[in-house]
């Protein structure tokens, strides 16, 4: 790498500013429709900015907004350095982040280097010959054999995370290539020099713009076990589909995170969070120590794998049973006993992964969802760390319950429906609906609903929005949050105050 100079290792201890920060995170494409083509957009953002000041928070984690062909809904990246069209240009974007600065609100990106979209350039070259170039900056391996029938044999049974096998035969060249999440998601090779110092000047390039940090997506995921071994965990009968152990945090991650902190982040002031599924308080000691010389803080899935059921017909965050309040308390005490005085946190309920917290850990019914949302923020926001605040989660959104599989968008459950109703029958219409209903990620992604009037507010009326807006809109909007001064949205304004303000030194230091 480039940097041979004495290098110090930054220290994480004591008061930093995103310690004393409060995130929100905008999924764009169901935050606000400026433009009125169903999709939401950069200006629809901007146009909100003065909305998030109001609410108080100082930092806004932003989903892929790059160019993509949205088979994942930008976590497929084709141009790290354009912005989807869908969204806007260029020019909308540095509108934003400009807004956003002069609001005192600073925006972190969404850095995904996990893997690309297959029509990345890079994967467009490595996939034309075995020699090319390019080859190597994605993970090629040969069959294990081939069966009684000819057909090639995946070098190892590892599961993608939206189910079936994560490897893909390329005939062309005789080859698996791996994808970890969808098949046109291939994963990158980080063991290839090449592609770290691409991706390292690419963090650059953003951080130059003026961008005030990034959330890194499946980062600990970049480092494959050696030798790849079988998953002990996959069941393809119960479509597994959670990032097994055996993948996670493998023996380069943490040089791996060393080196790109001190060829990027540790140049710049800004913050990082990395989303590190399958990853224990202890792991965190070193993803987030204060004085690894690694990232500032992760988000672990603890407490999301809290009401999954591993000894269901269903594998991993698919399956469902009742949780135990004291084990969701033992988990996040846990996390806070562990990393107190070592490490720094992040504190969590809702992301666009996960359905709506009032739905899942409180109680959704007309009676009880207000005193419910406002008891769940009071709970994450005096707990140690960095809170985030999912889109809608102010306004206390729910959960939502469409009949018909078509007209949900994200593939992961489409795929689901398919795998488990359609092709081997396994569930009723009715069973693969409710897990959906249940842990479908489109429970948060549909549109933030703004007030009233059709389409919730978030698209203009005679626009079908690309996902149905929760037909709940009428009574839970932020119009209505706004008139009311006992509202939730009140609660997390008033929370957010105090930790920024007046109990900040016992709500964040103590
Ligand atoms: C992360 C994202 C998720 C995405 C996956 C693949 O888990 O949060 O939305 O599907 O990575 O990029
Ligand atoms: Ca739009």
């Amino acid at each position: 790498m480039s940097n041979s100079e004495a290098y110090e290792v930054p220290s994480y201890e004591g008061r930093q500013w995103w310690k004393e920060a409060v995130v929100y995170q905008v999924y764009p494409r169901s935050f606000n429709d400026a433009n009125g083509d169903g999709i939401g957009d950069l200006k629809g953002i901007t146009e909100k900015l003065p909305y998030l000041a109001k609410l108080g928070i100082n930092v806004i984690w932003l989903s892929p907004v790059f160019d993509s062909p949205n088979v994942d809904n930008g976590y497929d990246i084709s141009d790290y350095f354009a912005i989807m069209s869908d969204f806007g240009t260029m020019e909308d974007f540095d509108e934003m982040l400009e807004t956003a600065h002069e609001h005192g609100i600073k925006i972190l990106m969404d850095l995904v280097a996990n893997h690309t979209s297959d029509e990345h350039p890079w994967f467009k070259e490595s996939r034309s010959s075995k020699d090319n170039p390019y080859r190597d900056y994605y993970i090629w391996k040969d069959p294990k054999g081939f069966d009684e029938d000819g057909n090639p044999i995946p070098p190892n049974n590892w599961a993608s995370e939206f189910g079936g096998p994560a490897w893909e035969w390329d005939e062309a060249t005789g080859q698996f290539y791996l994808h970890i999440f969808f098949k046109e998601q291939p994963d990158l090779n980080w063991e290839n020099e090449k592609v770290r110092e691409d991706l390292y000047s690419m963090v650059r390039w953003w951080l130059d713009k003026g961008v005030d940090g990034f959330r890194l997506d499946a980062i600990n995921i970049i480092s494959k076990p050696e030798g790849y071994p079988d998953d002990p965990s996959t069941d393809f009968e119960k479509h597994t589909s959670s990032i097994p152990f055996v993948i996670a945090n493998g023996t380069m991650v943490h040089p791996w995170m060393k080196e790109l902190t001190r060829e990027t982040f540790s140049r710049y002031d800004v913050m990082t969070v990395g989303e590190t599924s399958a990853t224990s308080p202890e792991d965190a000691k070193l993803w987030a120590g204060y004085h690894t010389g690694e990232l500032n803080m992760i988000f672990h899935f603890d407490h999301m794998g809290v009401d999954n059921d591993p000894n269901g017909n269903l594998g991993g965050k698919w399956s469902y049973a009742p949780y135990k309040l004291t084990e969701l308390k033992r988990i996040l005490n846990d996390w806070q006993t562990t990393l107190a005085g070592n490490a720094w946190g992040s504190l969590y309920w809702n992301n666009h992964d996960q359905p709506r917290v009032v739905s899942r850990f409180g109680n959704d019914s007309d009676e009880f969802r207000t005193l419910s949302a406002k008891q769940l923020a009071t709970t994450l926001h005096f707990m140690q760390g960095t809170p985030y605040i999912y889109q809608g989660e102010e306004l206390g959104m729910t959960n939502v319950k469409f009949d018909s599989i078509e007209d949900y968008r994200d593939g992961d459950s489409i795929r689901f429906y398919e795998d488990m109703h359609i092709d081997h029958k396994r569930l009723s219409h009715e069973e693969a609906m409710q897990a959906i209903y249940i842990k479908g990620r489109d429970n948060a992604r549909t549109p933030v609903q703004w007030d009233a009037s059709a389409n919730g507010g978030f698209s203009p009326e005679g626009v079908t929005p690309w996902i149905a807006v929760n037909p709940n809109y009428p009574a839970i909007n932020a119009e209505a949050v706004l008139a009311d001064e006992d509202s939730i949205f009140y609660h997390y304004q008033q929370l957010v105050a105090l930790r920024r303000g007046k109990l900040k030194d016992l709500m964040v230091y103590a």
